[in-house]
């Protein structure tokens, strides 16, 4: 029973969605699209969707919710699920679990912690992630779309070849990453081929609808769309655990304060955020902060726990 909400627990979440879409319209300053990725840059800040998703696959929406976007960082919360279902904690000799409080495509910290990212959503330790992944299936970007697909129900989830041309031609960074952790021996797949997958999987295009749903698993406490279990209760509570904390990078304390939910964002603009037990959400508006974080997107999930009362906290 919530008791300190705006609007209280309605048996729809339409109307909540309305309401912040609105609030939003009149928002001034809407940040900036990333353009480290030229073919990001073109994206019109003022786009704005959101989607909620219940556990029984029942989805809400409003704004641009069924529009396609570049999910980028946020199919790094899949590709772990999809590592630690297949490899559990093994995982963790190779990637760490706190905070960097750095810039998400930050060098620094690898070398005095010796090719170790500090946790897997950091570029670095994405990196890790999906080699991790590509060793376990042989197509790690196969096998993620195949789990989005499934998830969301959308067959026709695809890559935007344009996208991973644009990443992959201005990828220097990430080749760095790359190729230093490969020097101290984190790195199993040839630097190259990990970098291929890599630019392919941040260039997945999904909808808010659809990625709401994909996230679904971490809300029924890690069972899949059809029932099937992927990750036990408490890989399912890690994972949430690690999205909270890590999830919007050197903003993360920011956004556990102004939102109080796990959360995990892209740069094309989008952020999921999971309501364990009650409800998994996706807004996506491409204007972004300093920080490579979607202004009308947390302003949104911020409205959406105050007005409903559903947070973490
Ligand atoms: O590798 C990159 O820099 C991008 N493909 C993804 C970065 C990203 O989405 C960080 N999120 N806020």
């Amino acid at each position: 029973m919530v008791i300190m909400a705006e609007v209280s627990s309605s048996p729809t979440f339409q109307p909540v969605l309305e309401r912040i879409a609105a609030e939003i319209e009149n928002t001034p300053g809407r940040g900036r699209p990333a353009d480290y990725i030229p073919a990001l840059a073109a994206r019109d800040p003022r786009r704005f969707g959101m989607a909620v998703a219940e556990p029984d696959g029942t989805v809400y929406g409003v704004g641009d919710w069924r529009q396609p976007f570049s999910a980028q960082s946020i199919t790094k919360v899949f590709t772990l699920a999809l590592v630690l279902a297949g490899q559990g904690d093994p995982l963790w000799e190779h990637v760490g679990r706190e905070p960097s409080g750095n810039a998400f495509n930050s060098l620094v910290q690898l070398e005095y912690e010796n090719g170790i990212p500090r946790n897997p959503f950091i570029n670095a330790g994405a990196l890790v992630v999906t080699d991790r992944l590509q060793a376990q299936t042989g197509d790690a970007v196969g096998a993620l779309l195949g789990f989005l697909r499934a998830e969301s129900g959308n067959t026709h989830l695809a890559i935007n070849k344009d996208i991973a041309a644009s990443e992959s031609a201005h990828g220097d960074r990430n080749a760095a990453l790359g190729h230093f952790m490969a020097a101290y021996g984190n790195i199993v797949n040839p630097v190259p081929v990990l970098l291929d997958q890599y630019f392919h999987q941040c260039s997945i295009e999904a909808s808010c609808a659809d990625l709401a749903l994909a996230t679904g698993f971490l809300a029924r406490h890690g069972i899949r769309a059809d029932g099937t279990r992927l990750l036990t209760r408490s890989q399912a509570k890690q994972i949430n655990a690690i999205m909270l904390t890590c999830g919007t990078y050197d903003a993360a304390g920011e956004f556990a304060y102004r939102v109080g939910l796990p959360g995990k964002s892209g740069v094309g603009g989008g952020i999921i955020a999971v309501v364990p037990g009650r409800c998994t959400l996706c807004v996506w508006s491409p204007g972004l902060d300093e920080r490579g974080n979607s202004v009308a997107g947390v302003a949104a999930l911020e409205r959406f726990t105050t007005l409903t009362g559903l947070s973490v906290f």
